[in-house]
């Protein structure tokens, strides 16, 4: 299983010193919550503080857009190279042509379902993306509850996924602990993205990804 943290947990006071934790920690990528207080009613970072955060992490980042306007957030943050900049569904009205821009930038594409979207939705742009995120909680904040279903879509995505594009990723994102991991590996996911789990585990940072892993 691969460990996406979420920054959204880490404490912004000592931000450069929270993002090498994590890489230090064994991470594979550093998931990165981009809000802008219109898709979602919470409002986070821009990339003068993310590109703190790439210069202190020694892994990727993977962008997780929550914003109304995705075409000019893409722009703002490709100069960052992160590996992964991934959109929601539920605000592109022309997903396929962002997917292809967001590629053309040297950046691998991702697609973000909210909690209700069914993964049919986004079967014939399956071939198009690198990774498929689905959220387990309404996004916006951290430290909220899992929501159960997801597990039964992951499983669905998985058999889209096997017909139409193989190699794309599954991630799953929001109240990830080590209580239901097990259930998201036996649906087929390869990330997680764990913010409290990670950041406020009693036994430290390691010890949070080494039990995700
Ligand atoms: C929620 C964000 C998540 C969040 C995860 O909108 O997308 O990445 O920070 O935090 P936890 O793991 O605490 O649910
Ligand atoms: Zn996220």
């Amino acid at each position: 299983m691969q460990v996406a943290p979420s920054i959204l947990s880490a404490d912004f006071g000592h931000l450069a010193r929270d993002v090498e934790a994590i890489c230090e920690g064994g991470c594979d990528l550093v998931h990165v919550d981009v809000m802008d207080g219109h898709f979602v009613p919470n409002l986070t970072i821009g990339p003068v503080v993310v590109s703190a955060v790439a210069k202190a992490a020694t892994k990727p980042l993977d962008i997780h857009l929550m914003v109304e306007n995705n075409t000019f957030f893409v722009d703002l943050f490709a100069p960052l190279k992160p590996a992964f900049i991934s959109f929601h569904i539920e605000e592109e009205k022309h997903p396929h042509r962002l997917i292809q821009k967001i590629r053309s930038l040297g950046i691998r594409p991702a697609i973000v379902l909210n909690p209700h979207t069914p993964p049919e939705s986004i079967e014939f742009l399956l071939e198009d993306v690198d990774m498929v995120l689905l959220m387990s909680v309404n996004p916006g904040f951290g430290g909220q509850k899992f929501i159960s279903s997801v597990v039964e879509k992951a499983q669905r995505l998985k058999s889209l996924i096997e017909k139409k594009n193989p190699k794309c990723l599954i991630e799953v994102d929001g109240g990830v602990s080590d209580q239901n991991i097990h259930l998201l590996k036996e649906a087929g996911v390869d990330v997680v993205v764990a913010g409290s789990f990670v950041y406020k585990h009693p036994k430290g940072i390691k010890t949070a990804i080494d039990a995700l892993k």
